[in-house]
């Protein structure tokens, strides 16, 4: 996978989310520098930890906005930001425990399930909440 960053092809036409994910991949981006510049254990728990924070906050404010839209695939998608919210925890978890280091593998995790979800799941969200008059 060449660099992730934000492109125009992700955009769901709704601006807060869309200042959100630019947000969130900037932030795989800055984990993905810290790793390959070989940054310490601290340093890398920072750029994690910043990450996972800032996925909560995205998770919570997007399924805030689809409930204000009544957006019937809710319950779905909410289970889908649960489970990766579990997984970065866990990851977390095994970093800070010496159990894991931040490899290639976890970062290509990281960024294709980031990839995956706005293009197959956060878009499908997009034409339904516009209709609803959110953009
Ligand atoms: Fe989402
Ligand atoms: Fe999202």
């Amino acid at each position: 996978m060449g660099i992730f960053e934000w492109n125009e092809k992700y955009s769901v036409n709704i601006r807060e989310i869309d200042e959100e994910h630019k947000k969130l991949i900037g932030l795989v981006g800055q984990l993905n520098s810290a790793m390959r510049q070989g940054k310490g254990k601290d340093a890398l728990g920072k750029v994690l930890y910043d990450l996972i924070q800032y996925t909560r906050t995205h998770f919570a404010d997007e399924e805030r906005i689809m409930k204000s839209g009544g957006y019937p695939d809710f319950e779905d998608h909410k289970a889908k930001h649960d489970w990766m919210t579990s997984r970065v925890a866990a990851i977390y978890k095994d970093y800070q425990e010496g159990k894991t280091t931040i490899t290639i593998e976890v970062m290509s995790f990281l960024e294709q399930w980031v990839e995956k979800h706005i293009m197959g799941t956060d878009k499908k969200y997009g034409p339904y909440l516009n209709a609803k008059g959110i953009s």
